[in-house]
């Protein structure tokens, strides 16, 4: 397995560079990709595709003071930066589905890998056509991709199952399904439902696949490690915050208490990291549960 990892460099998960629009081979995706209903890129995008209502802005002063020019300024930061993580996110997916599909060992796996692996292409796509941007890692990344990518690139087939499929395309399916309830656009909507059936299986044969599988040692220090880090990343992102002040200037450290306290950060936090736990244990990861709980991983921070 360490020969495949010279081809699981960050540049080949998230990087890859985009051929012209007049190549080719960018016409034969098309047509490949319309065969599975995708559509074209969108039109009407609204303002921003989701609203204040999503993170409980109505309720905070540093966000309702701002000049209304300047809140759709920090929707439209937020909406780019949830595209941007899903882009990364399906691109990822692609390299993961390659090596899951080498590792198999059985045929009717390898096939299901390879249909995992073209729903994550339609699912970038699908994602793209609501994008009118590309993503800049130097702005748009999310810490949670250093850990992802680290765990697609050197976990064993066994730490890969349980991180990727149960723990995370569990959580982002939970993310995704709030996303979806409160987008404002009804053709992201639909996409997001597509999107979520799909997960729903790759998460399942995930489920199927951990059960069987025996974690050895060094696959339990990586799960032990690599989710310490995740829920880490989880927590020191707080997308909300970083667009006020982008925005709107240095928010004090009293007027961001505030802000957390009128948005319910903390609570939104510990149903996150409530989640994250249920996935593990889903897989009958008890240890690897009390491990983590052990030293504190899914207590939350201080936030302020
Ligand atoms: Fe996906
Ligand atoms: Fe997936």
């Amino acid at each position: 397995m360490n020969d495949l990892k010279s081809y699981f460099t960050d540049d080949s998960i998230f990087f890859a560079p985009s051929l012209d629009a007049e190549h080719p081979i960018v016409s034969i995706l098309d047509r490949g990709l319309e065969q599975y209903g995708v559509t074209k890129p969108v039109s009407d995008l609204p303002d921003s595709l989701w609203g204040p209502e999503r993170y409980g802005l109505e309720h905070s002063s540093v966000y309702t003071r701002l000049e209304p020019h300047q809140q759709t300024e920090v929707l439209q930061k937020i909406s780019r930066w949830n595209l941007s993580l899903s882009y990364f996110i399906e691109k990822s997916g692609h390299n993961y589905g390659a090596k899951m599909i080498l590792l198999a060992d059985r045929m009717e796996e390898k096939s299901l890998y390879c249909l995992f692996s073209a729903e994550e292409a339609i699912h970038l796509r699908l994602f793209r056509n609501f994008m009118r941007f590309t993503p800049d890692p130097s702005v748009d990344w999310h810490p949670m991709l250093d850990p992802l990518a680290r765990v697609i690139r050197d976990g064993s087939k066994e730490a890969c199952v349980l991180l990727i499929q149960v723990l995370l395309e569990g959580f982002g399916m939970g993310h995704y399904r709030s996303l979806m309830q409160d987008c404002r656009h009804p053709g992201l909507v639909q996409a997001f439902q597509k999107i979520l059936r799909d997960e729903a299986r790759h998460h399942g044969a995930g489920l199927v696949l951990a059960k069987e599988g025996v974690l050895k040692k060094g696959d339990r220090d990586e799960c032990f490690e690599f989710t310490r880090e995740f829920v880490g990343a989880l927590q020191s992102a707080n997308w909300v915050l970083r667009a006020l002040e982008e925005v709107g200037g240095p928010i004090s450290a009293e007027a961001r208490r505030h802000h957390l306290e009128a948005v319910g950060y903390r609570q939104v936090l510990e149903k996150r990291l409530e989640s994250l736990k249920e996935m593990l244990l889903k897989a009958d990861r008890e240890q690897l549960v009390h491990r983590l709980e052990r030293d504190g991983v899914f207590e939350v921070k201080e936030t302020g």
